[in-house]
């Protein structure tokens, strides 16, 4: 046999014997170990193609198209495992990297308006049900709107300092933190003609000490209506329509005489404890009714200060504490938890 056969057989056998160790190729690492021996720098093919030298000229293309030929074959041997093993390896490494989504969604934690939010927004949908508009006033208010012309005397104990918040601007005395919100009542009055029908819910402000039942922030709705003919009534009826609406119609409403100097007559409302319904509990003290606010029909003095004629117009005025109803409603023991920030007690609800 001429070297120059010899070699040609020897390409062809190379060629044969990688395009097998590619295709045995389990994985990339051994690929790429066999595409070093059979297609590297020193790899039999190279071994070869070196000895093209030592073969007659005459029969060396006879070698090198044995070679190269050979070579092709390693090339699209490899190639083609290559790609299959690259496939292969993707869709291992996508089956080990994926989500495991049999678990179901995490909880998706949402938040919600904080008790006294709502509260404050029921009373609005249930007035604004009634007929009646929201309306709002300034926290910092004048003597005008806050006592002066709600008709409490100068010397009446709610001006003096021990309940007032007073802001140090202007005269002594003058300027306050609102201590309730009868001043929108005033505000409103001033700025439109009966019929007047509005809710004020809002922040008010009093030197109290905090207990589990007083904040120096609290809040309030103040109602008013003022029309022809209006009567007390209409305002029982209506705090009945109230009470009814956000505890329920079985829920009592009871009305006591009281005095406010804004109001004349004058009465305190409960409502029968919704906890115990009547029978007593701690939450009612036992007396089966929970004090909710004042109300009354608004006096004659009121009107003249705003500039409304009493003998034409006759209206009522109501107040309550926000907070309180929360309180009531969700079984809050002490005020500070409302107002702490802490989640684990906002969750609850
Ligand atoms: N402003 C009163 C308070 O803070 C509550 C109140 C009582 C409001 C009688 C009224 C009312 O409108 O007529 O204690």
């Amino acid at each position: 046999m001429t070297v120059a056969n010899d070699l040609v057989e020897r390409a062809e056998s190379v060629a044969r014997e990688g395009a097998d160790a590619f295709s045995r190729a389990a994985a990339l690492d051994d690929l790429a170990d066999a595409e070093r021996r059979f297609l590297g720098k020193s790899s039999a093919l190279n071994e070869i193609r070196e000895a093209i030298k030592s073969v007659e000229g005459s029969e060396r293309a006879l070698v090198g198209k044995a070679v190269s030929g050979a070579r092709a074959e390693l090339e699209a041997a490899y190639a083609a495992r290559l790609e299959v093993l690259e496939a292969q390896a993707a869709t291992l490494s996508a089956t080990r990297d994926r989500l495991d989504l049999t678990l179901g969604p995490r909880e998706y934690v949402r938040g919600h308006l904080h008790p006294v939010t709502r509260i404050w927004r029921e009373l609005e949908d249930v007035f604004v049900g009634l007929g009646y508009k929201v309306a709002e006033g300034p926290e910092v208010e004048l003597d005008w709107y806050n006592f002066e012309a709600l008709n409490f005397p100068p010397g009446h104990p709610a001006r003096a300092m021990q309940d007032t918040l007073y802001v140090r601007l202007g005269a002594r005395e003058s300027v306050m933190l609102r201590t309730h919100t009868s001043p929108v009542q005033v505000r409103t009055m001033e700025s439109q003609p009966p019929p007047i029908y509005v809710v004020a819910p809002g922040r008010a402000f009093r030197r109290d000490t905090l207990d589990a039942r007083h904040s120096p922030v609290f809040h309030q709705i103040e109602g008013l209506a003022v029309d022809e003919g209006i009567t007390l009534g209409d305002l029982l009826g209506t705090i009945e329509a109230f009470i009814h609406a956000l505890f329920g119609s079985d829920i009592e409403a009871r009305f006591l005489p009281s005095f406010f100097p804004f109001t004349e007559p004058s009465v305190e409302f409960a409502m029968s404890c919704v906890f115990c319904r009547g029978a007593g509990c701690t939450v009612c003290s036992r007396t089966g009714w929970v004090e909710l606010g004042g109300a009354g029909m608004v006096d004659p003095n009121v009107f003249t200060a705003v500039g409304i004629d009493p003998e034409v117009y006759t209206g009522f005025a109501f107040g309550f504490g926000i907070d309180r109803v929360a309180q009531l409603l969700y079984g809050v023991d002490h005020i500070k938890n409302l107002w702490d920030g802490d989640v684990r007690f906002a969750r609850q609800f």
